[in-house]
Order: structure tokens, then sequence, then C-alpha cells
């Protein structure tokens, strides 16, 4: 284990800490006040990187990482007024995500925590996102709650239990739902990143005008499965004629479509799963949940069932580093503590220990 736990250097009241995040193609560093309080947060995107292959390449994105980390970071040091001997601690997401994108961020942040003497501890990417929604939520939200974390990279349902250690309920079969919404994006001519394209280009199209199959709609238990509406768009694409036979409100029609059919096939996953939960209160996370489609049928059907659907803000539904400081900042006040051993894995069990990423080897409910 690389994880100690120390009382030797407790935090102050509502301290500073600095997130790292690195998962994937965004370099995002933020500082935190008391875990809560947003005193600075940068993102550095890669979309013009990744934009004429359609997707993230993994090579591409950590070699810009490592162009963008100091500059990242002094920049939100910089807006929040800090020097770094001003800081508490230090949380960077040490998995799950590309390995080599996560060892920029991580590498970076255990030779600025030796550097300038901080606590310091690895975040769980996914735990980061739910935490989100606990600490930015248009509503108060604790622990026990459903979490819905729907991303370029995951697809899941969770309970977050009393002690706010998620456990899966049911997962993607293949795709996630982001990578389906980048992938039809590239079916229809869109750019890179394709959920926040497909959407614009929805606004113009009617979601009836196209029957696309809802994904394991007739399928018992909470998993999902995307693979096979991004076929259905393909098959149709082809049945008429390919893209370049397609006027734009047909286009429209297409991207409104597909869009209906991902927001359906969350929502009826997410009542099936608060249907056998007590609890009333549903978070949705990750960079789906910016998703206006998602947001305001997810709403609809609490308001129909009898649960609070709760989002985080927009801009922290995708990746961000103000995630990685709030769930770091409750780790190091819980005395959690990594030290300079820590790796970057590209799977990392999420229950173990409430809010943290287990060290590699450690086994959990997920895997
Ligand atoms: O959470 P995130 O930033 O990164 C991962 O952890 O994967 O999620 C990125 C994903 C991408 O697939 C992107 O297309 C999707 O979130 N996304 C959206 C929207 N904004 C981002 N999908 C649908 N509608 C959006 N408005
Ligand atoms: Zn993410």
């Amino acid at each position: 284990m690389t994880a100690h736990t120390s009382l030797m250097d407790t935090l102050p009241a509502a301290p500073l800490v600095l997130g790292i995040e690195s998962s994937c193609d965004e370099m995002a560093a933020a500082v935190l006040r008391g875990g809560r309080e947003i005193v600075s947060s940068r993102i550095h995107g890669q979309e013009t990187v990744h934009a004429p292959y359609g997707g993230v390449v993994p090579e591409l994105a950590s070699r810009d990482h490592v162009r963008a980390v100091s500059h990242v970071v002094e920049a939100a040091l910089h807006e929040a007024g800090l020097t770094p001997s001003e800081l508490d601690g230090l949380a960077v997401t040490a998995g799950p995500g590309l390995v080599g994108s996560l060892l920029v961020g991580l590498s970076f942040a255990k030779a600025f925590a030796y550097a300038n003497r901080l606590p310091f501890v690895g975040v769980h990417h996914l735990v980061g996102h739910l935490v989100a929604a606990e600490v930015a939520g248009e509503a108060d939200l604790e622990p026990p709650y459903v979490g819905l974390v729907v991303s370029g990279g995951h697809t899941a349902l969770y309970r977050v239990g009393e002690t706010g250690t998620p456990v899966l309920l049911g997962q993607t079969l293949d795709d996630a739902a982001g990578e389906a919404f980048d992938k039809v994006a590239k079916l229809l001519g869109l750019p890179y990143p394709g959920g926040p394209a497909i959407s614009k280009l929805a606004l113009q199209g009617d979601p009836r005008a196209v029957d696309l199959p809802r994904p394991m709609s007739r399928r018992a238990g909470l998993d999902f499965s995307y693979s096979g509406l991004k076929t259905a768009v393909s098959v149709e694409l082809a049945r008429r004629g390919g893209l370049e036979s397609l006027d734009e409100s047909e286009r429209a029609d297409l991207a409104a479509s597909f869009e209906a059919a991902v927001a359906e096939s969350l929502v009826a996953r997410s009542v099936r799963a608060m249907r056998g939960e007590s609890t009333r209160r549903i978070a949705i996370v990750g960079g789906v949940a910016a998703n206006s489609r998602l947001r305001s049928e997810m709403r609809a059907a609490g308001e129909r069932e009898g649960f609070a659907a709760i989002f985080p803000p927009m801009a922290l539904c995708t990746d961000n580093a103000v995630m990685i400081a709030a769930a770091g900042t409750r780790l190091l006040e819980r005395g959690v503590r990594d030290d300079l051993s820590l790796e970057a894995f590209s799977r990392v069990p999420i229950g173990d220990v409430p809010w943290r990423a287990p060290a590699p080897g450690a086994s959990g409910p997920l895997e």
C-alpha cells in the first residue's frame, strides 16, 4: 500500500487544497478552500489537438499535458493569489483514465508535493465526478444517494452509501454514452467532442423523426449498452445513401433522434434503479450530465416518480480539477495520505476505502 494514515500532519480548518486532473484530454488545476469554496479553477483543453482525428489520441494527449502542466498549475495559483507555500495540501487524479495522461499530472503532483512539503493524496476520477454534485449541486446532497456517472469513459449507476463508498449497481456492457456521442458525431461529420456538437445540431431537429432503438429496454437489470445505437445510426445513414445525401435538416433530425434515444435510455435505467432504492436522490455527473435534454428529462422523471435529480453546474460536469480538490480535501481531512510511490493506473477499484483510489492490486466491488 502506498497510502498511510498519519495523525502527525493535521490540516488547518478550511484548508487550501490544490487539485490537479489530467486523466484524459483536459489538464486542469484548481484551488479550493474548505473543500467547497472555489478560489481558482483553470482548464486547458485539447480540442484542436484531437479534432482532426475525431477522438482522443492518447499519445498526443500526454505530450500536450507535458507542455501544459506547469503553466496550468501556475495559472491556478496566480488566479488564487497564492504561493505554493500557502497551500495546505495537494490532490491529484490517480485513475482511472489514459495511463500516459494520468502519469503527467501525477508525476508533476508528486514533485510539487515533495518540493513544497505538502500532504498529498490520489483521488479516484469517478469519485471526483460524484463529489462535484455533493459540493456544487443545485440541491443539498449527502450520502446515501444513487449516482449516475455518465462520461466519455464510463456509464454506470452506483449506490453511494452512508459511508460515502460507491457500490456498483450496473454499467455499460460496451461503449460509454459519451463515447457514443463522440462516435455518432463523427458519423454525422461533426467535430470532437461530439456531445456538445450533437446537442447544438439537435436543437434544430425533430427527436421523433428517426426511429432508433432504445438500448436494453427489454432487458432486466441496470446495465447499459450503446454500441448498437451507434450502429443503428450508421445503418440509417447508409440506407439513405451516406452523409453527403442528407441535407442540414435531415442531419439535425438524426442528431436529435440519437440524443433522445440516449437520454431516454439513461432516464429509464435511472428510474428503474430509483424504484429499487430507498433514497429519493440521484446525482447525475460526468460530461454527458451537461446535456440539456438529459437534464430536463431526468428532472421530469423525478417529478413523476418522486425523486430529486441533482446535477452539478454544467462547468463541473466535464473534467475539471475542482472536483478532485474537493474529493481530495475530504481524504486529507480524514488523515489519508499517499507517498511518492503512488502509481498511475488505468483501472482502479472504487469501493474498499471511502472516497479514495486504493493502491493497485487492491480489490473492491468495481474492478
Ligand atoms: O467527464 P468527461 O469530461 O470526461 C471523461 O471522464 O470521460 O466527459 C466527456 C464526454 C465526451 O464524450 C463528450 O462528448 C461528452 O462528455 N459531453 C456531452 C456533452 N458535453 C460533453 N455529451 C452530451 N451532451 C453534452 N452537452
Ligand atoms: Zn471524467
